[in-house]
């Protein structure tokens, strides 16, 4: 590497340990630039096809206002999916680039949505699981060095908390329901607190990204630092409304004040995000053709915008 780029690598990494943002017009290594596309355009695909499972339920919720409340929490992943998308652009990546990755299966999107919805209490769990511990993670991204990411991240955090907020309102609901509601309520634990845990990707210790994303101050706290807060936070939750954890293993240990949990299934983990969960083909080939009977709206919008020049 040339000293100039050497000289230049330092003053970067300076900027870094000195807790500044690093914007899009600035000079950073091209590593940099990768980590944070991976990241990002990962991120910004889990939005989006984080709408299927939950969309599959605006036309059987239970009452306008639950229709209401789901459609809206639906557009809100939509804008947290563009903020996202917009965001990763700036490191010089195309919109069309990041979505033939998602499509041919270079890229990733999170591992929770491959499961499915089977009833409403889904609905309910997603909210109060998937959106808790997407805000435990995002929240620590709006620290992360890249600013146009953290952001959106700020922008994002605002809306989650009431995605989290509603789902709870339906466990409890549900949980102070008929003998059957609770059943379901319960079954939608089951299914859905292990996966939910699996969010904060692998052990640290196998976490290949970790180093660079400390080093660049792109990732704040460790995955294993940000899923204890996840569990600390929820098992309370769930004990106060009735529900079992759905863990033998799992104790407050009275010492540290955190909970300890059971071994978490990383063959299940390492399945889903390798295309093989309940519903990763359906997830895409859904993606595909919507993607592709919505090009008119593109190709509009697009026309559009040019006749405005
Ligand atoms: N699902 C799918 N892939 C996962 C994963 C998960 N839950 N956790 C980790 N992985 C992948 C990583 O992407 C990486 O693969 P890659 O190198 O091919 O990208 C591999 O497993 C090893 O994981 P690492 O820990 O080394 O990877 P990272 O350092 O990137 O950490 C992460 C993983 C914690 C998910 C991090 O990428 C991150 O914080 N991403 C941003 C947050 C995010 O994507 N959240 C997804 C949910 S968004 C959401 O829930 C929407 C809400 O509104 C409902």
């Amino acid at each position: 590497m040339s000293l100039t780029s050497n000289a230049t690598l330092e003053t970067f990494q300076e900027r870094i340990d000195q807790g500044e943002y690093i914007e899009p017009k600035d000079v950073f290594p091209d590593e940099y630039r990768k980590h944070l596309i991976r990241q990002m355009s990962q991120h910004a695909h889990s939005e989006v096809i984080g709408m299927q499972p939950e969309g599959n339920w605006i036309t059987r919720a239970p009452s306008l206002r639950a229709k209401q409340i789901l459609l809206a929490k639906i557009q809100d992943e939509g804008g947290h999916g563009l903020y996202l998308y917009s965001a990763a652009e700036t490191l010089g990546i195309s919109r069309s680039e990041m979505i033939n990755q998602l499509q041919t299966g270079k890229a990733k999107y999170s591992s929770i949505f491959n499961y499915p919805t089977l009833n409403w209490a889904d609905i309910g769990a997603i909210g109060w699981l998937v959106d808790g511990a997407a805000i435990v993670n995002q929240v620590s991204l709006q620290r992360t060095s890249y600013g146009p990411y953290s952001r959106a991240m700020v922008r994002i955090c605002k809306e989650e908390s009431f995605h989290q907020r509603q789902g709870y309102e339906i466990m409890t609901k549900m949980m102070r329901g008929t003998n059957e509601q609770q059943k379901m309520a319960q079954d939608a634990m089951n299914r859905w607190w292990w996966p939910s845990l699996m969010m904060f990707g692998p052990h640290d210790s196998n976490s290949p990204n970790s180093g660079n994303a400390f080093k660049w101050k792109i990732k704040r706290e460790s995955n294993d630092v940000l899923r204890q807060k996840f569990i600390d936070k929820t098992i309370p939750q769930a004990l106060l409304i009735g529900l079992t954890i759905p863990d033998k293993d799992y104790k407050l240990n009275e010492k540290t004040g955190h909970y300890e949990i059971g071994k978490i299934n990383w063959e299940e983990f390492n399945n889903v995000i390798n295309g093989n969960g309940p519903c990763n083909k359906q997830r895409i080939n859904h993606h595909i053709k919507y993607h592709n009977e919505g090009a008119w709206v593109r190709e509009a919008a697009l026309a559009y915008s040019k006749k405005q020049k």
